[in-house]
């Protein structure tokens, strides 16, 4: 299955997709965990380290398979070989890493939202296989379609209006896009009343709550990632990995 995480800056997204990441792994599935962010987050939250840059690496070959129209990239690429060739591993994990292409591209953000789009599109995955991409912050890669072929949408918010109104209005384009399995999730939920506001505000869409843990700051501030974390947030994500299982369909 093919999974992305949205939402506002901040809200979450990182760390709901690492704990996911581990919930998927602990159950016996191979994940490619993509990337997206510009300021990519994820290979530090999965104490995987970043020695190699495929970057660098992906942006030849962006420039081999790509042709500049104006300020656009037309690609025409094969990327089904992209995973085995930039992927950094880890386990039964591989974890890609888009983000800076931006700025090595010279400010276009066409190749890699087209690069992503097409591996999205493309990759054939087994029952016991995962793909799940850490999205940008916001709405702005939505008028790419960048992740129109993904199976399921999760969409961070926290209980408060900022992030509410970035979710909602997450839904409507994942709605125009004609994605179909469009989840909302609540993060720093601190109390019934927080989670029946969310509950209100996205009705059928609401999907689970992960509680506040200190433990998350106190790892940020010890400079330690998630790969190890077992705490109460992590029941959170084996409930939401199996939800995942069972709406999507797929046998565990
Ligand atoms: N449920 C939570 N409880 C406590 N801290 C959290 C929780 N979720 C996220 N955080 C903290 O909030 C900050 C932003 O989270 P992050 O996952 O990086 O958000 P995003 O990827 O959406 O920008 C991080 O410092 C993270 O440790
Ligand atoms: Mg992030």
């Amino acid at each position: 299955m093919k999974i992305a995480i949205c939402g506002k800056g901040g809200v979450g997204k990182s760390s709901i997709a690492t704990l996911l990441i581990l919930a998927f792994l602990e159950r016996g599935y191979k994940v490619l965990a993509i990337d997206a962010d510009p300021s990519p987050h994820l290979a530090r939250l999965l104490e995987i380290p970043m020695e190699i840059t495929p970057l660098a690496e992906m942006m030849d070959l962006l420039a081999e398979r790509a042709q500049k129209v104006g300020p656009y990239y037309t690609l025409n690429p094969k990327i089904d070989d992209l995973p085995e060739r930039f992927t950094l591993t880890k386990d039964g994990l591989r974890l890609m890493v888009l983000g800076a292409i931006r700025t090595a591209g010279g400010g276009c953000a066409c190749p890699e939202q087209t690069v992503l789009r097409r591996l999205l599109t493309y990759l054939l995955l087994t029952s016991k296989e995962v793909v799940l991409v850490d999205m940008e912050a916001g709405v702005e890669h939505f008028g790419r379609a960048t992740v129109a072929p993904v199976d399921a949408l999760l969409v961070i918010t926290q209980p408060f209006k900022g992030s509410i109104e970035t979710a909602k209005q997450i839904v409507k384009f994942s709605r125009d896009l004609g994605i179909k399995r469009v989840f909302v999730l609540g993060n720093r939920v601190k109390s019934v009343e927080q989670e029946m506001i969310l509950k209100g505000e996205f009705q059928d869409s609401y999907l689970l709550s992960f509680p506040q843990d200190e433990e998350l700051e106190r790892r940020e501030i010890e400079g330690m990632g998630l790969w190890n974390y077992r705490g109460i947030l992590f029941k959170n994500a084996q409930e939401l990995q199996q939800k995942l299982v069972e709406l999507l369909h797929e046998t565990t």
